[in-house]
């Protein structure tokens, strides 16, 4: 399973990228305007730092098909490897089946429910995007409907891959990755809580203690 980070924060990308294992930026319209940047200017300085083979994921905000095409075509300029997120609603879906006949990579997102997804898979998007958390947060099961979305690609032969959103602990993520999610966007704080063990800093702890009765010469 691919990990994206899910900010637009130029300091926790850099940070994130430095592990070497952070392959994509998503990025949404409430997590562009936690930055207090012009768009443009966000989606720029993220390329910066990610350089040309990264994606980066921008959405467009346009509710109408023709004007979603249209902005799509405007911020494919802004980097190599843009995904143009859409939102899943009926415009979206005629601007994503035409988009991807242009070859044009897409994420439909705001996805909380296997029809949505279908639908997504359809018009050819690249990405479906189902909202974990967002799905736990309202008493529902956000992990079944990945499984229920994997299950429903897997029999469709279907090649547009699931980037789960919305994930809120590691837990989710481990959740993902035995689900067969392709790819898990994670907020920073998330990938951080990965790393963490108390034991293992408590290990650690102990021997460079132990390391100092070890004779030196
Ligand atoms: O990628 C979508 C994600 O950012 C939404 O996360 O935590 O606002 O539900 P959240």
């Amino acid at each position: 399973m691919k990990i994206f980070i899910d900010t637009a924060n130029v300091d926790e990308i850099r940070d994130a990228y430095s592990l070497g294992i952070v392959e994509g930026v998503t990025t949404n319209p409430s997590i562009i305007a936690r930055e207090g940047k012009k768009f443009e200017d966000a989606i720029k300085e993220i390329a910066a730092i990610v350089g040309d083979e990264t994606y980066i994921f921008g959405e467009v905000i346009a509710l109408e098909a023709d004007a979603m095409v249209k902005e799509a075509h405007e911020i494919l300029k802004l980097h190599k490897n843009i995904i143009i997120k859409i939102p899943m609603c009926k415009e979206g879906i005629k601007a994503v089946s035409r988009l991807s006949k242009e070859g044009i990579k897409t994420c439909v997102t705001l996805c909380f429910s296997a029809s949505q997804a279908l639908l997504a898979s359809n018009a050819g998007a690249t990405y479906v995007a189902p909202f974990l958390g967002r799905v736990d947060d309202i008493g529902w099961d956000g992990m079944g409907l990945i499984h229920e979305i994997m299950e429903m690609f897997d029999m469709q032969g279907s090649t547009t891959q699931i980037v789960a959103a919305s994930t809120r602990n590691p837990l989710h993520i481990i959740g993902l990755a035995k689900a067969g999610a392709h790819v898990a966007t994670i907020p920073y704080k998330v990938i951080m809580q990965m790393i963490d063990h108390p034991l293992t800093k408590n290990g650690l702890d102990k021997f460079l203690k132990d390391w100092e009765n070890v004779p030196k010469a």
